[in-house]
């Protein structure tokens, strides 16, 4: 037991500083997506809700492009391990459409934070008869938005 406790102090001591060292994926900030999209993402509150702003760079429609609220909520679970999923809803100011995201916040190899999603757009219909028609579903990378100097 004596010569045990050494060991587990070290061990301890390696596990804490490497808990410290880990970085970990935070949704807050400007974001840019792989169309050119820019998404704002407000703080996330203590229960994980979140809202925020999207301005896309392309649409579906030939409306012209306004900025418009996103709200969402991320996993707060402890099994997250600072690469929380979520998911959001952009309710589009200039369209009749809604757009749901989900993904995770991942820290790539790299050490760079990036946003893996996947969404699914629904277009207002007229007609039920055109319901087969209504959703679209695509991917989008989300990586950070620098600050310029
Ligand atoms: C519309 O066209 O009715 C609203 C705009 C939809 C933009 C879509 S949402 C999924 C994809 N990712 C983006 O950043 N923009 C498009």
């Amino acid at each position: 037991m004596v010569q045990a406790t050494p060991f587990l102090l070290v061990l301890f001591l390696a596990l804490g500083a490497h808990s410290l060292s880990v970085k970990k994926c935070s949704l807050t900030g400007r974001w840019v997506n792989d169309l050119g999209s820019n998404m704002t993402i407000t703080a996330v509150n203590a229960n994980g809700i979140f809202s925020g702003s999207y301005h896309t760079a392309v649409t579906a429609t030939s409306n012209e492009i306004k900025v418009s609220p996103l709200q969402g909520t991320m996993q707060k679970s402890p099994n997250q391990k600072g690469q929380p999923t979520f998911g959001f809803t952009v309710n589009w100011s200039f369209s009749d459409s809604v757009t749901v995201f989900v993904g995770q916040c991942f820290v790539d190899d790299d050490g760079k934070e990036v946003l893996k999603t996947m969404w699914l757009l629904r277009s207002h219909m007229e007609d039920i008869k055109n319901d087969w028609k209504a959703t679209r579903t695509g991917t989008n990378v989300f990586t950070r938005l620098q600050l310029q100097e």
